[in-house]
């Protein structure tokens, strides 16, 4: 069924909308027509979480619930979800043991951040049965506080590991999974005021709208499309909204590879990828923000081909593969080639990424550096990644690929022929800095000098083979 209506769930109710304006932000929508002004803006760019709101949505017969940035979500995303806001969490003029935590550990100054933190940790509140220091910080990791730091929240968040954790939205449960089945499978389709928004449900349908409106902007979770809206003030007329596609939100396994559907929240792969290639999942930890990663896709980041998408310098050395589909065919296209400029990739209209392959490697050691100004919530100002087949103190075959170095993400292979068939030497790892040289040329720019990441690079090669040697982790963040 295709319906021009919105359907939601707010406060026990099923809210419709119809013909919604496609391009404005959750956080507009609850602040101008829902008069809900608990939810605040700050930054208007998903970077201070004093937007946070949390979404429910249907995870078989359970509701997982995630903070996201209202301010970088469009309306329309709503569709087939719960929205919790801060104003929502009193009950009968009770506040929730999470408000009532930060109230008792004196977690709010001006406030202005706190109905952020609050819902970041209604989430961890929700998601959780208990609160280690570790869940606590990466759970607030998207929420700026400037003036009670942050001791006090996370005492705050302590605290709730007393609580008895039934809030009466676990009371409610029940009901809101009838409402939430209730109009779940639904694609919309909204044409109003020269905008087009298409919310397929399946690829099939997305394959039929690509024919027709091969011009659309494709849209995931919208970390980056969204912000066209709200720093450029353009507006987006046609878009095509792709993480509605239950079938694209997947992670499956054989002995060869690893296959990772377009539309799979990247929080989810971080999880998985852990166990298989540790330094993936600690690049993840520290990728924008919690509220970032329940969203945002790794196929985004590749479609947007930044020099700084942290995930491409990880897909490079691990020379995983592209699934793309669309104009009637399927291709299976290596990542190295990609990127052939600046934000440029070999997509081309009517086609879009199905899902990403990355080959096991059950020999070879597999390292992740990310080098940014913060540790959490900012973006790379060089990351590295390095794969390397070792047999007997001999370099057999090797991948390097580093993030912030050109105006794409791209392999060093200058510096790795000089490494293969090479022992680990300082002699040679001397002489494979020096390649980087030649390699890159990097800019300066806001984020770091030219100097700088190129004596980072050289460093986190050292770095690399260091460990490698000593066969420990040297750490140089926190
Ligand atoms: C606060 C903040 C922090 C961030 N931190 C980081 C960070 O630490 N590291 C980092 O690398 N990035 C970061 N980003 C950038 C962004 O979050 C990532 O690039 C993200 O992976 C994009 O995924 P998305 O699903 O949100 O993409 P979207 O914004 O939905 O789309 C991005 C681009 O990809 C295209 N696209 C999306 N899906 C597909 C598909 N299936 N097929 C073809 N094209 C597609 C879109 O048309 C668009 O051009 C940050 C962004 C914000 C706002
Ligand atoms: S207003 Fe700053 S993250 Fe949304
Ligand atoms: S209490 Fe003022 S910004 Fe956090």
């Amino acid at each position: 069924m295709t319906s021009n209506i919105l359907k939601f769930i707010y406060k026990n109710k099923i809210l419709e909308i119809k013909n919604p304006d496609t391009n404005e932000t959750i956080l507009n929508y609850v602040r101008t027509k829902l008069k809900k002004t608990g939810t605040k803006e700050g930054c208007a760019e998903g970077g201070c979480g004093a937007c946070s709101v949390v979404i429910g949505e249907l995870e078989e017969n359970n509701i997982k619930y995630k903070a996201i940035n209202s301010c970088i979500s469009f309306l329309p995303s709503l569709e087939g979800k719960q929205l919790i806001l801060v104003e929502d969490l009193i009950n009968n003029g009770e506040l929730h043991p999470v408000q009532k935590a930060m109230v008792n550990y004196h977690g709010s100054q001006c406030g202005f951040c706190t109905p952020g933190f609050v819902m970041s940790l209604f989430a961890m509140y929700k998601n959780y049965s208990s609160y280690k220091e570790e869940v606590i910080k990466d759970s607030i990791q998207g929420n700026l506080c400037r003036c009670t730091g942050y001791r006090p929240i996370v005492e705050a968040a302590k605290s709730l590991n007393k609580d008895k954790k039934r809030d009466f939205f676990a009371k409610d449960k029940k009901n809101t999974l009838k409402l939430l089945k209730k109009i779940k499978n639904r694609s919309i389709k909204i044409i109003d005021n020269n905008k087009k928004y298409f919310a397929p449900k399946f690829v099939n349908e997305l394959n039929k709208i690509l024919r027709s409106e091969p011009n659309s902007k494709l849209i995931s979770g919208g970390t980056d499309v969204s912000l066209i809206v709200t720093k450029e003030l353009k507006d987006l007329n046609s878009l095509i909204y792709l993480n509605s596609i239950d079938e694209l939100n997947y992670i499956k396994e054989n002995n060869k590879f690893i296959e990772v559907g377009a539309s799979t929240p990247l929080i989810k792969f971080e999880s998985f990828i852990k166990k298989y290639f540790p330094d993936f999942s600690e690049v993840l930890k520290r990728y924008g923000s919690v509220q970032i990663r329940n969203v945002c896709t790794i196929a985004g980041n590749i479609a947007t081909a930044s020099p700084i998408g942290d995930t491409l310098p990880l897909l490079l050395a691990l020379d995983s593969q592209i699934i793309v589909k669309g104009q009637n065919k399927t291709q299976i296209l290596p990542i190295n080639g990609f990127f052939t400029n600046y934000r440029k990739t070999k997509l081309k209209k009517g086609q879009f990424i199905h899902s990403i392959r990355i080959p096991f490697l059950k020999q070879n050691i597999f390292k992740a550096y990310k080098i940014s100004k913060r540790i959490d919530d900012d973006i790379s100002s060089v990351c590295a990644s390095f794969n390397i087949e070792i047999n007997k103190d001999k370099i057999k075959k090797i991948k390097i690929a580093y993030g912030g170095m050109s105006n794409t993400p791209k392999r060093a292979f200058n510096c790795e022929k000089v490494l293969v068939n090479s022992n680990l030497s300082y002699k040679t790892i001397s002489k494979a800095k020096k390649l980087l040289e030649k390699d890159f040329k990097p800019i300066t720019d806001t984020r770091a000098t030219q100097k700088y990441r190129m004596e980072v690079a050289k460093n986190l090669l050292e770095k690399c083979f260091l460990e490698v040697k000593q066969k420990k982790n040297i750490r140089i963040n926190g």
